[in-house]
């Protein structure tokens, strides 16, 4: 069958989809876009997609072979699950091995931001360093503080154990449980963010939301970046809001040399690292390739996406 998969991916992942099937790799760095994929529609019976490939429901219209869809992360928000499920075409994505790869980098981030680590490097560099003083880059500690995770899956849980071996007080919100979203924000040192990307979480953290946080609190997105409204963000760090954050998505991404965001003091920016590990990476390519191989045959996805509903 025809497939199409938007990059290259790391390890021999997709040998094993070549050996079965028709495999076009798109070779470039930077994302195929809506023209080279609506260009290759008419023929596809197989997407391999990225976070970062629009799957919309024009694409989906224009494919009218398209029977599997695998995206190479655990988020869908790039995918227009209802056109899909309308053509009653299965959507793949990756959960579970990138778990603890992004609990780690959250934790990084909370230690990144609160105790200064890229302001005390770019200090050095800049040949600031003169003598050890006892009022330089004084941060906040993450031993002993109250971490609030929003959105208790797989993630937000790894992100409690790994605080609660820093002996933090953890309080999440869930849709099953937990706090509620208002008494977390007002509690925490630590905000950590930690829900899908829906309709119902983007802005999620917003002026009011940033409102509610101490001043003395950071904030921690290594979900998705629309979920924290960005000039909101930018205020609240500008005034003094919050005392800063710490980003591993950002809306919009890539996020532009220009944007406020970079001017605003306190802020800690990666660019989506959140899975970037050798070894995590190679394990979502091979279940982003199962879930491809199982959809094509017709057989259930290893790790198939319900839709919510
Ligand atoms: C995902 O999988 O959704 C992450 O954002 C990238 O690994």
């Amino acid at each position: 069958m025809r497939v199409f998969v938007a990059r290259r991916l790391p390890g021999g992942a997709l040998d094993r989809l070549a050996s079965e099937h028709d495999v076009e790799v798109w070779p470039e760095q930077l994302p195929p876009g809506k023209e080279e994929l609506l260009a290759r529609a008419p023929e596809l019976e197989g997407l391999l997609s990225l976070l970062t490939d629009p799957v919309d429901a024009e694409l989906i219209r224009a494919a009218p072979s398209l029977r599997a869809i695998s995206n190479y992360a655990v988020g869908v928000d790039n995918i227009d699950l209802d056109a899909a499920a309308g053509r009653g075409i299965p959507v793949g994505n990756t959960p579970g091995v990138l778990t603890d790869t992004t609990a780690d980098l959250a934790v990084a981030l909370m230690l990144g931001i609160s105790r200064h680590l890229a302001a005390g490097d770019a200090y050095v560099r800049r040949g600031e360093w003169r003598t050890w003083e006892t009022g330089l880059l004084l941060g906040h500690d993450l031993h002993g503080a109250t971490v609030g995770i929003v959105g208790f899956g797989r993630i937000g849980q790894a992100v409690a154990r790994r605080v609660a071996g820093f002996d933090c007080e953890v309080l999440h919100t869930s849709r099953s449980g937990g706090v509620p979203l208002e008494q977390l924000l007002e509690r925490s040192d630590f905000v950590s963010v930690h829900t899908p990307l829906t309709p119902e979480t983007r802005g999620l953290i917003g002026d009011e939301a940033l409102g509610r946080m101490k001043p003395s609190a950071y904030l921690v997105n290594t979900a998705r970046g629309p979920i924290v409204d960005a000039d909101a963000l930018v205020r609240a760090l500008r005034e003094g809001r919050i005392a800063g954050a710490a980003l591993d998505v950002t809306d919009p991404e890539p996020l532009p040399g220009d944007h406020p965001l970079l001017d605003a003091p306190n802020l800690l920016v990666l660019p989506h690292l959140g899975s970037a590990t050798h070894a995590t990476r190679e394990r979502m390519a091979n279940m982003a390739v199962d879930n491809l191989l199982a959809g094509l045959a017709g057989e259930p996805m290893p790790n198939e996406v319900t839709r919510r509903g």
